[in-house]
């Protein structure tokens, strides 16, 4: 069972109440800088969104489903996202794929069992001119290197939540969130 975490709570609330008048166009910038707190959006924090921005809930699945950086389901606390589209690949994306499957023993698109880490392939993330590139959570590293890579990777894990149940706690789920 999780622990109550209040200031999570309160957090996710700012972002909603901000974002709330603005209606369909605030959908994607609160679901991004609600998914930064919890790590991934519940159906439960789909709802309670779409009900404080008054649009429908399928609006917010469409955008889920459309927007490769979003997650409905738990994600790893360090999201790595490695770049394999022909301008990366040219500069070595694929070897650079195969260093970082076999340093951290992960298939592409899974989650280490302790839920540190996922391994994500993307298509162009939009930053070709530092091909082959990645983004690490929200830090980009380009062009990549292997070794660079497991070291950015290191030091997220030590600043991020330390579990991934602490990170995803639901605030929508209780009777704390935006009323
Ligand atoms: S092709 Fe890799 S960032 Fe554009």
């Amino acid at each position: 069972m999780h622990s109550p975490q209040p200031e999570r709570w309160q957090q996710v609330d700012e972002i909603i109440q901000r974002w709330a008048t603005h209606g369909r166009s605030g959908l994607l910038p609160c679901l991004l800088e609600v998914q930064d707190i919890t790590g991934y959006l519940s159906p439960e924090l789909c709802a309670h969104i779409a009900r404080h921005l008054r649009v429908p809930e399928a609006d917010v699945y469409g955008l889920i489903s459309f927007y490769s950086l979003l997650y409905d389901r738990p994600v790893g606390r360090v999201v790595l996202r490695v770049c394999d589209d022909v301008p990366c690949y040219v500069r070595g994306s694929s070897e650079l794929l195969n260093a970082l499957q076999e340093a951290l023993g992960l298939e592409p698109n899974k989650t280490t069992a302790d839920g540190a880490i996922t391994l994500e392939v993307h298509p162009c993330l939009g930053r070709c001119e530092r091909a082959p590139f990645v983004l690490i959570n929200d830090d980009e590293i380009g062009p990549a290197r292997a070794e660079d890579v497991l070291a950015r990777v290191q030091a997220h894990l030590q600043s991020a939540p330390s579990t991934l149940s602490e990170r995803a706690e639901d605030p929508a789920a209780t009777e704390e969130g935006t009323g």
